[in-house]
């Protein structure tokens, strides 16, 4: 186990900054996400902690040592870290054993210790009874898995890992989450996981740490993050999310675009708002605030995805199926909004309410 401590760390290739000023401390036996859009500088960071980069300014310490910063370098294969990216790599002429083998055969550990670190981490990650075979003859989790075995044989600290399962189909990428999880709670290692995926990353993490064009934007539980947004960006990202241009005055929020229809309001804030709310949020009801007209409903098994047309706005409803069974398209509606968020003009979060109507 092992903590990680970033003070200050930028990078930039030429003028391309694409780390701003990362400053965090990532604890002992802590599963850390690093999230956000393509060329955020997600990866970047994870090299950076694996000594693949050196960053531009700032400090990076492993434990109490400094790894990165003035003259000091310590070079990835010091570091104690164990790293799986998106691409398997796993050598295909290379049998299951010889591959997870590998880093403990380059560094000349004696062969029977290899073989009794090879066979309880292969038991850590199932694939015990497919030590003979061939990469090409296991599936893409399998093959994952291989990589994962081998990024964790030789105990190391810290386990990077790089959109490991983003080349697994919808469902294994599922329940290998879980499996990643698991290792990580048994073996009590500190992860840095890096993924675009926010479901993976509510999924899996103790902390998130959203980050957009090399700025953290927050960081936080998954809960805080979803349910306590910093700022629009984060909002957006996170789960789904729709704005309405308001107006603040009197205790109520009045939209423009939705036929000067209202909904309560008690904040603090007048005169022109964002509102963010979330589609789940929005639910049918006989005396709801809004009325609209339903105009489309998409069957999703377990909730219903709803457009309703309300002035000139299209708000979505994901309903869970029970509140409005039998309503069709074309049909008046009326709806309630359970809480909402309101963002100033900087794209900041004011506050957020719970309950409202
Ligand atoms: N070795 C490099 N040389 C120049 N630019 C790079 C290099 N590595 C990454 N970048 C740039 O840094 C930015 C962040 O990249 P990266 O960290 O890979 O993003 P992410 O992993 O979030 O998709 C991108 O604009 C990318 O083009
Ligand atoms: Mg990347």
């Amino acid at each position: 186990m092992a903590t990680v401590t970033i003070k200050n760390v930028s990078k930039a290739f030429g003028d391309n900054v694409v780390l701003k000023e990362f400053n965090e401390t990532f604890q002992e036996g802590e599963f850390v996400t690093l999230l956000g859009p393509s060329g955020c500088g997600k990866t970047t960071m994870l090299r950076i902690i694996a000594g693949f980069e050196k960053p531009t300014s700032g400090e990076l310490y492993i434990d109490d040592q400094l790894v990165s910063g003035g003259k000091t370098f310590v070079p990835p294969e010091k570091r104690s870290i164990g790293m799986v990216f998106q691409s398997y790599a796993v050598w295909p002429h290379m049998n299951v054993f010889d591959n997870v083998a590998y880093p403990l055969t380059i560094q000349r550990v004696p062969k029977a210790k290899i073989k009794e670190q090879v066979e309880k981490v292969l038991e850590i990650v199932h694939l015990s009874q497919y030590a003979q075979r061939l990469p090409n003859q296991l599936s893409g989790g399998q093959q994952q898995r291989v990589a994962l075995a081998r990024a964790l044989v030789a105990a190391p600290k810290l386990l990077l890992l790089d959109e490991p399962l983003s080349n697994l189909d919808a469902k294994l990428r599922e329940s290998m989450r879980f499996e990643i999880k698991d290792i990580q709670k048994k073996l009590g290692i500190t992860v840095v996981y890096v993924t675009h995926d926010q479901t993976e990353a509510m999924a899996m993490s103790d902390r998130i740490f959203l980050i957009n064009r090399g700025v953290v934007q927050q960081c936080g539980t998954p809960e805080q993050i979803y349910n306590e947004p910093a700022n629009q960006f984060v909002a957006d990202f996170l789960g789904k999310v729709d704005f309405f241009k308001g107006e603040a005055a009197n205790g109520r929020i009045v939209f423009p675009g939705m036929n000067g229809q209202s909904i309560a309001y008690d904040g603090p804030r007048t005169g022109k708002v964002e509102v963010a709310i979330r589609p789940e949020n929005i639910y049918f009801a006989p005396d709801g605030a809004l009325e609209g007209v339903l105009e489309s409903q998409y069957y999703l098994g377990d909730v219903d995805d709803c457009r309703v047309r309300v002035g000139e706005t299209l708000v979505r409803v994901i309903a869970n199926g029970y509140e409005y069974k039998d309503l069709k398209d074309g049909q008046k509606v009326r709806m309630n909004v359970r809480s909402f968020m309101v963002f100033e003009d900087n794209g900041l979060l004011e506050q957020m309410l719970k309950i409202q109507t």
